[in-house]
């Protein structure tokens, strides 16, 4: 067993590293306050190949493995979790599903552009009723000549606004329930397609969270990802990867606020000494230390789990759940350990703490995690 990283691994996380800081840390905050997404930065992640990180350099892509992916997710999660939603949802739901599942010509014409960056992609799979429960899908997609005509409505979709191109999912065949479930990629100015207002939001603020509502969009059938009723495993099987990128922003909002709290402790004193020689405090920095290096192994077992093409939808599973538990125990932590300064926005701690929590909700809450494990260990699926 290797734990060594490659010197192509090093210097991918010490890109992102490097683009984290002085890219991203100027105005996070500001960004956070205002709610304002972080457009001029994603151009230029587009530009750095970070968009498309696992795509076929054939498709614009960079051709790497997930295990880059990761570390560059962890970096740029320490700093800005408004971007790395952003990042995760273009590389590993759209660029990643549109790759595996699409066919040659809708390759050549959206992920060519979305591996690149110079368009932004989403991921409709939720709606208002249908958010655990996804095989519960309310939007429809119903078949006519040469198109389907999509209505419904999908909720919380991360680019809502910013993204050219959503993969939509909507049932075609209601009788057929979830097997009759189709994924189609819908074009921003189509239509009949609207965008309600932004989320105004606890965390990740900085991202471009909308309703969307489709009324009478027509879909060319060409646009249908995938045979007729392969949409809802079409979902799943893009969510299990997903999940390694969601447990790496995790794992990256954890390590951030580690990182913030071991500085400040080293720094500030009280009954003279540095905070971190008391035990209080020095024992606190072990449990994250700890809890961030137990997570960073799960998230790296699951990528790695992926590039061996061996199943990885309970490791995926496993690392999300955990590390989302783990960015919240660190970020509440590390607020304590700054105390009263932690409070305040300047010291980036207290945001931390707000994104940890959408780690522990989105591309599936830990308890739908826990319902993916329970039935792999008990044998039921
Ligand atoms: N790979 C392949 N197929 C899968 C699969 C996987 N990982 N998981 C399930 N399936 C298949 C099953 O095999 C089954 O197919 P068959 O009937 O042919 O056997 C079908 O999907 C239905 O599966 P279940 O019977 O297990 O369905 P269920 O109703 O019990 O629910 C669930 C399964 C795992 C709970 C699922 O509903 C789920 O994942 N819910 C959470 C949804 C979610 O993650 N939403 C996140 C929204 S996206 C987002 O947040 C993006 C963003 O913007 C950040």
């Amino acid at each position: 067993m290797d734990f060594n990283l490659t010197e192509e691994h090093i210097m991918i996380r010490d890109a992102a590293r490097d683009f984290a800081r002085t890219e991203l840390l100027p105005g996070v905050i500001e960004r956070d306050n205002k709610q304002e997404f972080p457009k001029e930065q994603i151009k230029k992640m587009g530009a750095l190949g970070f968009l498309g990180m696992m795509v076929d350099p054939k498709y614009g892509g960079s051709g790497l493995d997930t295990i880059s992916y990761i570390l560059a997710m962890e970096e740029i999660s320490k700093i800005d979790a408004s971007a790395s939603v952003v990042m995760s949802v273009n590389n590993s739901l759209v660029c990643w599903g549109l790759e595996h599942f699409g066919n040659e010509e809708q390759k050549q014409k959206y992920l060519t552009k979305l591996a690149t960056g110079e368009s932004l992609g989403a991921f409709c799979l939720s709606e208002p009723e249908a958010g655990s429960d996804a095989t519960s899908q309310k939007t429809t997609a119903i078949e006519h000549d040469d198109y389907y005509l999509l209505n419904g409505t999908k909720n919380w979709i991360t680019n809502g606004s910013t993204a050219d191109f959503y993969l939509v999912i909507a049932q075609t065949h209601i009788e057929k329930e979830h097997k009759g479930i189709n994924a189609f990629i819908v074009e921003k100015n189509w239509k009949g397609f609207d965008i309600g207002p932004k989320e105004d939001k606890l965390g990740i603020r900085g991202s471009d969270t909308h309703s969307l509502q489709f009324n009478d969009v027509k879909v060319p059938k060409e646009n249908r990802i995938g045979a007729d009723g392969f949409g809802f495993k079409f979902a799943m099987k893009t969510l299990a990867g997903g999940r390694i990128g969601i447990a790496a922003q995790a794992l990256g909002i954890a390590s951030g606020a580690y990182e913030l709290a071991l500085k400040y402790s080293q720094e500030r004193k009280t009954f003279g000494t540095a905070i971190c020689n008391h035990q209080a405090i020095a024992f606190k920095l072990v449990d994250m230390a700890t809890q961030i290096e137990a997570a960073r192994h799960l998230c790296m077992k699951a990528a790695w789990e992926k590039d061996q093409n061996m199943d990885y939808t309970v490791s995926g599973a496993m690392a999300k759940l955990y590390a989302s538990q783990v960015a919240m125990d660190t970020t509440i932590e590390a607020v304590q350990v700054h105390g009263g300064n932690g409070f305040v926005k300047d010291y980036h701690v207290e945001r931390l703490m707000r994104d940890a929590k959408i780690t522990q909700i989105y591309e599936g809450t830990s308890e739908i995690q826990k319902i993916i494990i329970s039935r792999r260990l008990i044998g039921t699926k």
